[in-house]
């Protein structure tokens, strides 16, 4: 794996969104918004932060945005923090300019990570292209690509992802819970 070691590159593409507040480092500083509260669980759609944050990043370079999930379990509320891989296409301000994937590789559900060209498992070594095209590995299929959404939030437009969990192991894409 061919770290990025550009450490302001690398703080650049950082995008947190915890509890509703999203951070975003931007190589000069950091800063924090009011995102909208959701409530969230497999299938929802979660604030990744305003779109005029991700025009600046180059096209076909992955983005880790970090969201968090929620699940009620009985009278409790667990969270829990997923990363989604955020990729700009093209010129545009349309959630269609941008294409989202799950880290979470459909052999086994280990985490994948991004490397210069690909996404790499470090479980068994599946890769998988940047268009989330299984290359070479056990995976029996490529990423599972998010849906993505941009929805006015306080005047501004925000983009927002629909984060969902699915089968590990299968060639078909089966969502959990659905
Ligand atoms: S879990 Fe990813 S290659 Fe096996």
């Amino acid at each position: 794996m061919s770290e990025n070691t550009d450490p302001s590159r690398r703080d650049f593409l950082r995008v947190a969104v915890y509890g509703g507040v999203v951070l975003i480092s931007a190589g000069v500083g950091a800063f924090a918004v009011s995102a909208p509260r959701v409530p969230a669980a497999s299938g929802d759609l979660l604030p990744l932060g305003p779109l005029l944050r991700f025009k600046g990043l180059d096209t076909g370079m992955p983005l880790e945005a970090r969201v968090t999930i929620q699940r009620r379990d009985g009278w409790r509320l667990r969270t829990r923090p997923q990363s989604v891989f955020i990729l700009r296409s093209g010129e545009g301000a349309t959630a269609a300019h941008y294409s989202a994937f799950s880290p979470v590789c459909p052999h086994a559900g280990c985490g994948v990570h991004a490397e210069a060209e690909e996404f790499v498992c470090p479980c068994h070594d599946a890769r998988f292209g940047l268009d989330g095209a299984r290359k070479s590995g056990p995976s029996p299929r490529d990423l599972d690509p998010l849906e993505l959404e941009v929805r006015e939030y306080r005047g501004e437009d925000w983009l927002y992802v629909r984060w969902q969990d699915f089968e590990p192991g299968r060639p078909e894409r089966i969502a959990r819970g659905a």
